[in-house]
């Protein structure tokens, strides 16, 4: 009797316990991927909805700031430094459109604080502790109606047209480190051999997964030799003590491809580069050549000179061409 009694007992200690596992596996996971469910109370909880790298460090809350009277506008984490800085552009720039306040994901934040001197964007440590009402969120400036309707952009966004609107103040906005700007200025001066009146053009050459992504995506093969060196020679065709600045994820690929040309410097040809001190590197040289992808064309755009990009019908990169006055393909 004693046995049966512990046996129920056990019985429905499993039971319980295999309920609350099914509820916190199965159920759980589905409100984490999904910011529109209401167990997000509070800002600090949405904030961890849309981060997907992990970042809290502290649980620490400030309530130093008011809570925002009209919709504030933020966005999802995705990528990598590239994406995250269109990201970080993105929110800033529907924020100057709207007059919402913005504010950005920690986990972004702390990624480019690493990189960036003087980011203005607020994130939502100010407003942890103030309610958040998910019903008010609409995905995009398109569906914004009313100031009192709040935006979070999904991740990897890219929005050249309003972000460019304001160019000038987006580069001030990525201000890099001191620490960077001297180590790109020193590698540049060593490569020119103390040369002043060298022109440095920054040259992006990304392969490794973008190769099966242009395919996937596109249905393009990647940019060949031919691109490469048609954009370098219309450069050292309209000047002279032309050098070309490569950074690639493919370093070993470039050293057989540009290392015979007199004038090619390659980073990370002998110690692997930071993406951080390579972007800072590309964004001091005067002009660029970029193919493809988010990391070479704010290196590009940083550097403010004129840009030759590759074509990809349908590509972002195409709107940019059409935007900024110095960007253009090589007919
Ligand atoms: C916002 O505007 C669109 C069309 O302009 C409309 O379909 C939608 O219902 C509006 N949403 C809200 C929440 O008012
Ligand atoms: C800049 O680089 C030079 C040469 O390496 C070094 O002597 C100097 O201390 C650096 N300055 C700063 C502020 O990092
Ligand atoms: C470049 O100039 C600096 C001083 O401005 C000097 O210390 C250095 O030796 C020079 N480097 C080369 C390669 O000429
Ligand atoms: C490079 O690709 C272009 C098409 O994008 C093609 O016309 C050209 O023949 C290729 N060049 C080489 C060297 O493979
Ligand atoms: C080219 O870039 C170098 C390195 O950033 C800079 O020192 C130089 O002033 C630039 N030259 C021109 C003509 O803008
Ligand atoms: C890119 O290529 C397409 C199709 O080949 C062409 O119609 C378009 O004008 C080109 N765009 C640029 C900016 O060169």
């Amino acid at each position: 009797m004693i046995n049966a009694n512990k046996n129920i007992l056990f019985t429905g200690t499993v039971l319980a316990f295999c309920v609350i596992l099914f509820v916190h596996v199965f159920l759980f996971p589905l409100y984490a991927v999904n910011p529109s469910h209401s167990s997000l109370r509070v800002f600090m909880d949405f904030e961890k909805s849309l981060c997907s790298s992990n970042y809290i460090k502290s649980k620490k809350t400030w309530s130093k700031q008011q809570c925002p009277k009209y919709g504030v506008v933020t966005t999802m984490q995705g990528g990598r430094l590239g994406n995250q800085m269109w990201e970080y552009a993105s929110v800033w720039a529907v924020a100057r459109r709207t007059g919402l306040e913005p504010y950005i994901p920690r986990c972004i934040r702390i990624k480019l604080d690493q990189v960036f001197d003087s980011l203005s964007v607020p994130t939502f440590e100010e407003i942890a502790h103030c309610p958040v009402d998910m019903s008010t969120f609409v995905k995009s400036l398109d569906a914004w109606n009313y100031t009192y309707q709040s935006i979070v952009l999904p991740r990897y966004s890219v929005q050249p047209d309003i972000v460019l609107t304001w160019v000038q103040d987006i580069i001030q906005e990525f201000s890099f480190k001191k620490k960077l700007v001297n180590k790109s200025q020193n590698i540049l001066r060593l490569v020119a051999k103390n040369n002043s009146q060298s022109i440095f053009v920054g040259v992006h050459v990304r392969r490794t997964d973008y190769i099966s992504y242009l395919w996937r995506k596109y249905s393009m093969l990647p940019a060949n030799t031919s691109f490469y060196y048609g954009a370098m020679k219309y450069f050292q065709d309209k000047y002279t003590n032309v050098i070309f600045i490569i950074v690639s994820d493919d370093p070993a690929w470039c050293i057989k491809k540009f290392s015979r040309k007199k004038n090619v410097y390659i980073t990370s040809k002998k110690f692997i580069n930071s993406p951080s001190l390579d972007l800072a590197i590309l964004s001091s040289c005067n002009h660029s050549i970029i193919d493809y992808g988010t990391f070479g064309v704010w290196g590009a755009i940083l550097a403010g000179g004129e840009t030759i990009f590759y074509n990809v019908s349908h590509h972002s990169t195409v709107r940019l061409g059409q935007i900024l006055p110095n960007w253009h393909t090589l007919a």
